[in-house]
């Protein structure tokens, strides 16, 4: 059965372990996968700008043998004339798998909906899902099995970062708590959906307004701009409105002394972080970064083993 990724509850706890394993596999021996010999090729598409998820898809299919085809929507027929079902429809019979970057969720899912090649959601609105195993990967070796493990999430909750931690984290068995204000906790539907993974995994997921009390003993720390693609138009409401929620040394400060500082890049220095934390000690961006590509890879030849 194809398998899909467009959020991150779609991988159970079990085969996002697998995806993690594999991908530190990956990292210590890089060309050793060829899923994609041919080379058959994956089809990268944006409706958004990017740096990092254009340039390690690019080379993690390259490394797995494929070619990558980069596609920008801004002169491609979909999101103007044709329908993501249309679309899908037509690239199916030549790719290997579609990844893509858009705005809203439902195009992802109506991408996916019968289409007979694997789905990869390289970021929307709502879920950021690769960024997350990336992410996981980078705690992992940082810290350790993430179960038990406490995360604080600075910010916008409602975003995709802040949703794909809310998601990815309770699977990982992780204690997620997001320290935002009203307007900008995660979804309710999207906490439910955590609430009920988290009976099983052992995590747990916490709002938490107080941004001091949100550091107390944390293990991880993270954010990610205040103003996300496509809410530019928002952007003095929400300096505003979470001025407070800035990552400082005095949040480092009462997060355990050993906590490490994670932020899925890029940053607004001086806005959602200090030059002092993002630069710091602590921080580790750069693996953060560098992780996209091995995970991502073995998301591809998990989700090829699975057709
Ligand atoms: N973190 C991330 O997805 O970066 P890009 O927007 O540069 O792809
Ligand atoms: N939340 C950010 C993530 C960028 C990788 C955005 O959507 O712009």
């Amino acid at each position: 059965m194809t398998r899909h990724l467009l959020r991150d509850d779609d991988l159970t706890a079990a085969e996002q372990t697998e995806i993690l394993d594999l991908a530190l596999e990956l990292k210590n021996d890089r060309w050793r996968e060829k899923p994609l010999a041919g080379p058959q090729t994956v089809a990268v598409i944006f409706d958004k700008s990017s740096t990092r998820t254009r340039v390690s898809f690019a080379v993690g299919i390259a490394d797995l043998g494929g070619s990558p085809l980069i596609i920008s929507t801004a002169n491609s027929q979909l999101g103007g004339k044709e329908t993501p079902s249309d679309t899908a429809r037509v690239l199916e019979r030549q790719v290997a798998a579609i990844v893509w970057r858009t705005y809203a969720q439902s195009g992802l899912e109506e991408m996916a909906e019968g289409t007979r090649v694997p789905v990869v959601n390289a970021l929307s609105d709502d879920f950021h899902p690769c960024q997350l195993l990336a992410d996981l990967l980078t705690i992992r070796e940082h810290k350790g099995d993430p179960r038990g493990l406490t995360l604080t999430f600075y910010g916008d909750g409602r975003s995709n970062m802040g949703q794909s931690f809310v998601l990815a984290g309770v699977t990982a068995g992780m204690h997620i708590r997001i320290a935002a204000p009203e307007g900008y906790q995660p979804r309710p539907d999207v906490l439910a959906d955590a609430e009920r993974i988290a009976a099983s995994t052992g995590g747990s997921v916490a709002l938490i307004a107080d941004p001091e009390a949100a550091a107390d003993g944390a293990d991880v720390v993270v954010t990610d701009t205040w103003v996300s693609m496509g809410k530019e138009e928002e952007k003095i409401r929400r300096v505003q409105d979470l001025g407070s929620y800035k990552v400082t040394d005095r949040i480092m400060g009462l997060a355990k002394t050993d906590a490490i500082f994670l932020h899925c890049l890029p940053a607004d220095r001086g806005y959602e972080v200090d030059a002092d934390v993002i630069d710091g000690p602590q921080s580790v961006i750069w693996d953060e970064a560098e992780n996209r590509l091995h995970a991502q890879k073995a998301l591809l030849v998990w989700l090829l083993q699975q057709q």
